[in-house]
């Protein structure tokens, strides 16, 4: 059964977020959002770092989401910035299957918010949306994850009525927080 998800109470309808594709002008935003957020060691931009340039990266995030010259193991996805009148306040990676690392700690989905940006309701916003656009893609049974010590995701997940099912350990060089040592919550929405 599909589960209708309400927004987020901070959400204010005048703030318009949408999830939409990368385009060229996006480069100094989201490259800016990549740096400020390696310093905690989370990787904004999936598959991109300072040897890509920013049209080879579009080109990949274009064949991935068709789901063309994808490397081994690699699944067929999307990358979108949220968007609140034309700024760039976050991201989300949006998976529509699941490899052996996504069906353990990785999920189908994940995001990410600015600093700058952050408790206003959006990270919320942004997984109400992306939820839109996996089932669109015939994805009913969602596994999202998130750090143990993530008290922030964790409510977002369960903003969005996610069911907790287990917790597992991290692997090192699987842990797209790189946060070492940690464990995983692993939640489903249906
Ligand atoms: C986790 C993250 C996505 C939250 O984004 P956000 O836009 O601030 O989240 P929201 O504003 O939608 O907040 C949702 C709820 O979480 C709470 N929350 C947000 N950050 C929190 C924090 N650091 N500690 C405790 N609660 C927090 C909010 O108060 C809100 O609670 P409410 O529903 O009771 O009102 C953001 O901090 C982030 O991008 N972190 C780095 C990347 C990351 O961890 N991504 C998740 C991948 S596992």
């Amino acid at each position: 059964m599909l589960v209708e998800v309400a927004r987020s109470p901070r959400y204010a309808e005048s703030m318009a977020l949408r999830l939409r594709p990368y385009r060229p002008e996006d480069e100094s935003a989201a490259v800016a959002a990549h740096e400020e957020l390696l310093a905690d060691d989370f990787h904004f931009l999936l598959g991109w770092d300072a040897t890509v340039s920013w049209s080879d990266f579009l080109r990949v995030l274009d064949d991935q989401r068709h789901g063309a010259n994808l490397a081994e193991n690699q699944v067929r996805a999307v990358q979108l910035v949220a968007d609140v009148d034309g700024e760039l306040v976050g991201r989300v990676s949006v998976r529509f299957e699941l490899n052996g690392f996504l069906a353990t700690t990785g999920g189908h989905i994940g995001y990410a918010v600015v600093p700058a940006h952050r408790k206003k309701g959006y990270a919320t916003e942004i997984l109400r949306q992306a939820l839109v656009v996996i089932r669109a893609d015939g994805v009913d049974r969602v596994l999202i994850t998130c750090l143990e010590g993530n008290a922030g995701s964790r409510r977002v997940i369960e903003n969005c009525g996610g069911t907790f099912e287990s917790t597992v350990p991290l692997e090192a060089e699987q842990n797209l927080c790189h946060d070492n040592g940690q464990a995983a919550r692993r939640y489903w929405i249906e």
